[in-house]
């Protein structure tokens, strides 16, 4: 079983998706911690009410990042999937797992990627360009922004009567279908060996 961290700094609507698809045994993975740059982050306490250990870690603190990485080695994290995580994480930290770290956007990169884009402002953005289409994606972190190896992408159209506020509820819902198929994806492609048979 391919143990993941998961990082959060908000709700974890996506961390409870990812958690049940463990459990329910869709993927043969287990969560073994989650961290949160925020103290009052409600994903920490989706994680306790699952037994599983949650961690704050102060992001003012300089070693913010280290922490992360002691925190994830403790727990013997094989994979980490950032789910509505808000910092972006240092270099040393996509050297140490490169390839082993996941995000989930709420666009269709490489649109509606990059700095600011986060949260309700992206729906803004894609609204505003008169998008028919938008959705979501599961990519690789690497060093850029919003950049790494796409694994999956969820479309949903854009109605004339969309707000901002109601496409961004239809996009996560498709979120919590995406994240765990591509967890699912990259476990196959990283963990399971093929069987020559
Ligand atoms: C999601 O829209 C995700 O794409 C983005 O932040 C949001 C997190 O939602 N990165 P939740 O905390 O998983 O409910």
């Amino acid at each position: 079983m391919v143990k993941i961290g998961v990082l959060i700094s908000g709700s974890g609507s996506n961390l409870q998706e990812i958690i049940d698809a463990c459990n329910e045994k869709r993927i043969n993975a287990e969560v073994a911690v989650v961290i949160s740059n925020r103290q009052n982050a409600y994903g920490l306490e989706r994680a306790l009410k699952s037994s599983i250990p949650a961690v704050y870690i102060d992001p003012k603190k300089e070693d913010f990042n280290k922490k992360v990485i002691e925190i994830l080695e403790k727990y013997k994290v094989e994979l980490v999937c950032l789910a509505g995580f808000l910092l972006k994480i240092s270099e040393e930290f996509v050297k140490k797992y490169r390839g082993k770290i996941l995000n989930i956007h709420p666009a269709l990169l490489p649109k509606y990627g990059g700095a600011g884009m986060y949260g309700v402002h992206v729906h803004d953005a894609v609204i505003k360009a008169k998008e028919k289409v938008s959705g979501c994606t599961v990519h690789i972190v690497d060093e850029e922004y919003d950049k790494g190896t796409i694994i999956l992408q969820k479309k949903v159209k854009v109605l004339k009567s969309d707000t901002p506020e109601i496409l961004q509820k239809r996009v996560l819902e498709q979120e919590h279908i995406a994240y765990p198929e591509a967890i699912k994806i990259v476990i196959k492609m990283l963990f399971e060996k093929t069987k020559n048979h």
